[in-house]
C-alpha cells in the first residue's frame, strides 16, 4: 500500500511517498481502506519535531490520525464489509492515517449516517472532536449563551461556529474580512476583522472564548470574558502562559487535548446528515501532495479543512 511516512523529524524534504505492507489486524480492530485523511496542524508540528514527537518512538513514522473510507475487513468487531466509517484513532499515539490501509479499533471509529461525501467526512474527526470537547465538555456551553471563537474560518474555528449555533448560543467570531461572508454563512452574528478591528467593544460580553489561535491573541481577548466566563485555549505550545495570564487577571482558562469518542463522532454524523453541520473543504491533495497540503496549512491561514485524498 502506497504511505506517506518520514525516517526522522524535520522539513517538508522528510516526507517521503513510498510502498510499505498492509497493517495486521489485531483483536478489536477494523481494517479501513481510505477514502480521505484530513490535515491538521498537528501533522506537520509533530513531523517536525514539536506537536506529539515525544509520543512517536519507532522509526519510519506514517503521520495522520483521521481518516474516513470503507471497511475492507471488519475482524471479530460488528462493522460489515464496505461500511463506510470515519475517526479520529490512537491520539497521540501513532495512527498512521496517511495510508491505502488502517488498523483501526472498532471503538474510536464510527458509521457515516450519510456516506455521500467520504472525502468531506475524512477532514471531520479532529476539528470537530476538539470543538465539541472545547464548546460543551471544557467550555459548559448551554442555549442563550454568547460565545466568540478566536480563528473562526479555521479547520476547528468553522466547526466550532455551527455547533455553537445549533446548541442555540450566539456566535461572534475573528477572521480576515475575506472570511467574514464565509462566517455569516455559518451562521456567526459578529464577525471582526483582526488585523483592524479591537476586541474592546466585548469586553465583559462573553460566557465563552473558544481560542483556536493562542498566545498574545488568547491573552487579548481575555477582558471579553464576563466574570463568570470560560476561555478554552487550543495550541498546547501557548497553553501555559494563557493561563498564566487567566490567572493574573482572575479569569478562568481551559487548556484541551483531543480525545477520541466514538459516540461523539455518531453525534456529528448525524448533524451532517441532518444538514445541520457541514465541513467546508478549503483544498484536496492526492497523498503524494502531503507536503504541499503541509506547506499551505503552515501558513495559518486556511479556510476550513485541507484533505489529502486517495
Ligand atoms: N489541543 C488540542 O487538542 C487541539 C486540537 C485541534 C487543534 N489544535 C490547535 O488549534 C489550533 C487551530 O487548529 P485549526 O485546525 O483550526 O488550524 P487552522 O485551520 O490552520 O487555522 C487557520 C485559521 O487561523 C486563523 N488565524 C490565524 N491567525 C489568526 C489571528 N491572529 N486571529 C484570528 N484568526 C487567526 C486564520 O484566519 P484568517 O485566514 O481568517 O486570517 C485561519 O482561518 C492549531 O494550533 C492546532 O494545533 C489543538
Amino acid at each position: 500500500m502506497h504511505t506517506i511516512s518520514i525516517h526522522q523529524f524535520g522539513g517538508l524534504d522528510e516526507l517521503i511517498y513510498s510502498k510499505q505492507s498492509r497493517p495486521q489486524l489485531g483483536p478489536g480492530e477494523v481494517l479501513v481502506k481510505t477514502a480521505a485523511a484530513g490535515v491538521n496542524p498537528i501533522d506537520w508540528k509533530t513531523c517536525s519535531g514539536g506537536g506529539a514527537s515525544q509520543f512517536i518512538t519507532d522509526m519510519p513514522f506514517i503521520p495522520g490520525w483521521e481518516f474516513s473510507g470503507l471497511v475492507a475487513d471488519p475482524g471479530d468487531t460488528d462493522f460489515k464489509l464496505n461500511e463506510a466509517v470515519f475517526g479520529m484513532i490512537r491520539f497521540p499515539q501513532p495512527a498512521g492515517c496517511y495510508a491505502e490501509y488502517i488498523a483501526a479499533p472498532a471503538e474510536q471509529i464510527a458509521r457515516l449516517a450519510d456516506a455521500a461525501d467520504l472525502t468531506a467526512a475524512g477532514g471531520l474527526p479532529t476539528a470537530s472532536l476538539t470543538a465539541w470537547q472545547a464548546l460543551f465538555e471544557k467550555g459548559e456551553l448551554k442555549a442563550g449563551q454568547q460565545v466568540l471563537i478566536l480563528g473562526a474560518a479555521g479547520g476547528v474555528g468553522h466547526l466550532a461556529v455551527q455547533l455553537a449555533k445549533w446548541a442555540g448560543a450566539h456566535v461572534s467570531g475573528t477572521a480576515s474580512l475575506h472570511n467574514h461572508e464565509f462566517l455569516a454563512t455559518l451562521g456567526c452574528e459578529h464577525a471582526i476583522d483582526y488585523r483592524h478591528q479591537s476586541l474592546s467593544e466585548y469586553t465583559n460580553s462573553m460566557d465563552l472564548i473558544i481560542d483556536c489561535v493562542g498566545g498574545d491573541t488568547g491573552i487579548e481577548a481575555l477582558p471579553c470574558l464576563k466574570p463568570e466566563g470560560i476561555l478554552v485555549t487550543l495550541p498546547s505550545v501557548t497553553k501555559d502562559q494563557v493561563i498564566a495570564a487567566g490567572l493574573a487577571q482572575r479569569r478562568r482558562v481551559e487548556a484541551i487535548r483531543c480525545e477520541p469518542s466514538a459516540q461523539q463522532l455518531r453525534q456529528i454524523s448525524e448533524l451532517v446528515a441532518d444538514e445541520q453541520l457541514k465541513l467546508h473543504i478549503g483544498e484536496t491533495f492526492p497523498l503524494e501532495k502531503a507536503a504541499e497540503a503541509f506547506s499551505l496549512s503552515m501558513s495559518g491561514h486556511v479556510c476550513g479543512k485541507l484533505i489529502l485524498t486517495f
